[in-house]
């Protein structure tokens, strides 16, 4: 195995790769994916390095566990220990695939860590969380039951996603949390204003998704790209008509750095989150090897102060047009409060 550099989640977190791998394209939202090159995807992740692997359990409503599963279960023995895995739960699907809401209730913790415990053939989640806040729930009852399953070692470490900094700070005033999970790329820099001081005072540490914008700038999107029913850059703002023109005209920008850097567009876009602290582990959303390949080319990209100017004259903080969700979801994102 290769040894790649490592980050700590948090203070009290564990050590991982310093990138991740997140495996929901592998199952859902982005079309169809091959599922012999995704589990070869894991294989070479992990054989590469990689040590944290995410996933949903409704993505794919458990499809994407069972595929990790196979993944971890057919990789070498030395692979799969090394490997650490984050699980969200709690929202709810219906058999048609449609979203019925979020389910944060003690009760419900349990139950969700049950059937993932069994998905996924292992005896304990690394990293467990709740994948959008339960507005019916006080964060302190979900976080108070996931610490439970801590105890019982179900659960190593208490992860959050998408909540705002008031929620952090309820979270970790209930129990130790290793890291925040939400979207940071680029173009998408919510975080920085609120969340991201919260977090660093807290000694949580963030797992950023989205990092390539869903694609958006990775240097490989086109605007003539046929998207497949159910794939979310359909609906997604970010991806329609003149929005979608105007940001393929800042990857433009961002690709003439990345041709003077001699690196691809999508290392840049990686390795600029990777600039932005020690405390931050981007996810890469990798369902193919030759992806996972390029996106791994961003460890090696070192981007002095005069880099980071230039991408950021080149792709300006607030220049993206569009939402990050469509606005029914945005509603249920407890970090856009
Ligand atoms: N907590 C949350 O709310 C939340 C939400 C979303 C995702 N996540 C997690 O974060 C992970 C990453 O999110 P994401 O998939 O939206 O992020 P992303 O990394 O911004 O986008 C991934 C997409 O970018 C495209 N891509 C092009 N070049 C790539 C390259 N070199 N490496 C990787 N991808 C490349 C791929 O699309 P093509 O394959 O079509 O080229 C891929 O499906 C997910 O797998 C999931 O585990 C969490």
């Amino acid at each position: 195995m290769t040894t790649i550099q490592t980050r700590t989640l948090g203070t009290t977190g564990p050590q991982v790769s310093a990138l991740a791998l997140g495996c929901m394209g592998m199952s859902a939202l982005y079309g169809d994916a091959d599922r012999a090159e995704s589990v070869a995807t894991v294989h070479a992740a992990l054989e590469a390095g990689v040590t944290l692997l995410d996933t949903g359990d409704f993505y794919g409503m458990g499809h994407n566990e069972l595929l990790l599963a196979e993944a971890l279960r057919t990789a070498p023995a030395a692979r799969r220990e090394q490997a650490l895995v984050s699980v969200k739960f709690g929202a709810l699907r219906g058999p048609d695939g449609s979203w019925l809401g979020i389910d944060g209730r003690p009760e419900a913790v349990k139950n969700f860590a049950a059937y993932s415990l069994q998905r996924l053939g292992v005896d304990h989640i690394d990293v467990y969380r709740l994948a959008r806040l339960d507005p019916a729930v006080p964060i302190e009852e979900t976080v108070g039951a996931i610490a439970e399953l801590v105890e019982q070692g179900y659960v190593r470490h208490i992860g959050l996603s998408e909540v705002g900094a008031d929620t952090v700070r309820r979270a970790a005033a209930t129990a130790p949390i290793a890291d925040l999970q939400i979207e940071y790329a680029l173009i998408t820099r919510g975080i920085e204003e609120k969340i991201l001081p919260a977090v660093r005072e807290l000694g949580i540490g963030i797992t950023a998704y989205g990092v390539l914008s869903r694609g958006l700038i990775s240097g490989h999107f086109t605007a003539d790209r046929q998207l497949a029913e159910g794939d979310f850059r359909a609906l997604s703002p970010r991806f329609q008509g003149e929005n979608l023109q105007h940001n393929l005209r800042l990857v433009e920008a961002l690709r003439k750095i990345a041709e003077q850097k001699g690196v691809s567009v999508a290392q840049t876009a990686i390795a600029w989150v990777l600039a932005q602290g020690e405390d931050i582990v981007p996810l890469i959303g990798a369902r193919r090897r030759d992806r996972l390949t390029e996106a791994l080319g961003a460890l090696d990209v070192t981007l002095d102060a005069a880099d980071l100017a230039a991408i950021e004259e080149a792709v300006p903080a607030d220049a993206a047009a569009g939402e990050r969700y469509p606005e029914s979801q945005m509603t249920h994102l407890d970090s856009e409060r």
